[in-house]
Formats: C-alpha cells, sequence, structure tokens
C-alpha cells in the first residue's frame, strides 16, 4: 500500500527503524529500535545484510513485526533484502523513501537488492512492502540530489506523456504521484521485470557502466544513460533527429554529459538483462526491447 502524509517517528515506536548515519543524524532518528547503516552503496552487502539479519533477531523480530526503512535508495534496497530473507520474508516492512529517486521509483514495486564483485544490484529479491511517502523530506535535499532525482525523473517523463504534462518544471506532490501510479501500473501485470515493466530499465543499461566508471550519483549516471541510449534509438532510425535534440538537451540540462569510452561501455556486458553476449537496450521511442552486440554499441556511440 503507498500512503502519502507526513512521516512521524513517534508511530514507530513498536517498530524496528533502519536508516543511514545520514539520515538519522539529520531527522533526530535514535534509540535502542534504531540500526544505522553506512550511508549511499557502502550499505549494499551481503556484510551489511548479515548483520542486519542478526540485529533483527537480538530484537526477537517476529512474523507480527514491522521495519521501517528511512532514508535513499540503498536503505531501501539493503533493509528489503534483509527482510525479504529473515524467518523466510515473515515480516512486515515499510519504505519511509526521503529522496526523491527513491520516492519515484526504488520505494515503489517491490524490488531489493545488493551489489557484488562491482556489479550494481548483482543480487536479490522481490519483497512486498508498504510505502509512506511524506514529500516534506525533498525540501532537506541538497542541489545535487535533487538533480540526481531528475535524472529518474527525466526516464518517467519520457516514458509517459501524462507525467511530462504534469511536470511543468516542478517537483510537486502530483509529480510524485504521477510517477508512482505509472510504475504500479507497470508493475501490476509484470511484477517480475520479465516483460513491459523493463521500460523502467531505460538509460539504466549504459548508465549503470558510467555509474561505476564514472563514481556519478545515480540519478546523474541515469541522465547520461539516457543521453546515449536516445542516441543509439536515433542512429538506428528508432526516433527522429527532433526527439533525440529534445530530450538530450533535457539531459543536459541535469548535467554535463560526459563523453563514453569502450572500457566505459564494455561494463555493460554485466548487465542483468543481457542475453548471453548480446545487449539488452529499452530504447525509445517504443521503450520495447532491442537487443545489441557490444561491437554493434562501441561503433554506434564511440565512432562518430
Ligand atoms: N527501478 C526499476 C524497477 O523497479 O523496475
Amino acid at each position: 500500500m503507498i500512503t502519502y502524509k507526513q512521516f512521524n517517528l513517534s508511530d514507530c515506536l513498536n517498530s524496528l527503524i533502519v536508516a543511514d548515519e545520514y539520515v538519522a543524524r539529520l531527522y533526530g532518528i535514535a534509540g535502542d529500535n534504531v540500526y544505522l547503516l553506512p550511508r549511499g552503496e557502502q550499505a549494499k552487502t551481503f556484510a551489511e545484510t548479515e548483520n542486519l539479519c542478526k540485529w533483527f533477531l537480538s530484537k526477537n523480530l517476529g512474523r507480527n513485526g514491522r521495519v521501517v526503512a528511512v532514508g535513499g535508495g540503498s536503505v531501501g534496497d539493503v533493509t528489503g533484502f534483509a527482510c525479504s530473507i529473515y524467518k523466510r520474508g515473515n515480516v512486515n516492512l515499510t519504505h519511509v523513501p526521503t529522496t526523491l529517486i527513491a520516492q519515484i521509483d526504488s520505494a515503489v514495486g517491490g524490488k531489493t537488492a545488493v551489489n557484488l564483485d562491482g556489479v550494481k544490484n548483482a543480487v536479490g529479491t522481490f519483497f512486498d512492502a508498504d510505502t509512506l511517502i511524506d514529500i516534506g523530506f525533498l525540501q532537506t535535499l541538497d542541489n545535487r540530489q535533487i538533480l540526481s532525482g531528475c535524472g529518474e525523473l527525466l526516464k518517467y517523463r519520457m516514458l509517459c506523456t501524462n507525467i511530462d504534462k504534469v511536470y511543468c518544471g516542478k517537483i510537486t506532490e502530483d509529480v510524485i504521484r504521477a510517477c508512482v501510479d505509472y510504475k504500479l501500473s507497470l508493475c501490476q501485470v509484470d511484477m517480475y521485470d520479465l516483460s513491459s515493466r523493463r521500460a523502467l530499465n531505460f538509460g539504466h543499461t549504459v548508465g549503470h557502466a558510467m555509474e561505476l566508471s564514472c563514481n556519478l550519483p545515480h540519478g546523474i549516471a541515469v541522465a547520461n544513460g539516457l543521453y546515449y541510449e536516445t542516441l543509439l534509438a536515433h542512429k538506428l532510425g528508432m526516433c527522429s533527429k527532433a526527439y533525440f535534440t529534445k530530450w538530450s538537451a533535457e539531459a543536459a540540462k541535469l548535467t554535463d554529459i560526459l563523453p563514453v569510452n569502450k572500457e566505459i561501455l564494455k561494463l555493460v556486458t554485466a548487465d542483468k538483462k543481457n542475453i548471453g553476449n548480446l545487449i539488452c537496450f529499452v530504447l525509445p521511442n517504443d521503450f520495447r526491447q532491442t537487443i545489441l552486440s557490444l561491437e554493434q554499441v562501441i561503433s554506434l556511440l564511440c565512432c562518430g
């Protein structure tokens, strides 16, 4: 269930709260029922998951218990993963996303993940959770975090004309609701990411490669990925020059588009959606699966 309301710490006295160190300091989250994770992607490891499960055990978390994950995407991903395997997933989880990216994307749809051997989200599960969205959290984000969220929002605007109409240059609760509703509509027909939900991976194939190799915040990497995947579509004759010009300008408003090279593009071979050596993209403007070889991608994006 998704609820839109103000988050009150006092409603969580009987729950176990998981937050990262930064979020806990910012919102004064402390106490015996609070577990702190390191900030960002560092939290997304098996070791952190094991420690979190041990803490759940030490707190006698049982099937009627509730865990509340307060934070950005990493807190949600690792807490969701721990909840999905602890006592075979017989616990309740509420996500309280504090970043724009988490509110419009990662805290909705039940994906959990940790990273492994440098591969982002290499291990994970699907785990149903509730989500409480408090748009007030967005006021505490710095410009870099907002821009990163806008990278993910740009994906939604390109996928769904209605979201682009609602957006009008401002992040409002209506915009967040439009993204969440759209995502839920895809997840309802394809929870396990086998068909239509894959549209949400638009921008993420090149984006994940750039996130790792250029050490970019997720949404900024996605904005770069949207640029390159739209360029790829244009070069393949799948979208018009006008379409590419319009949306590449939107991506460039969020970040300087970084150059790609063979070394960066080789990282797309680790993508989970790939079939053997072939790389699966979802490209505009039909957002269906397009399968290309690495050599094709390199020649289209690196050679003029
Ligand atoms: N973030 C993409 C998905 O949840 O499918």
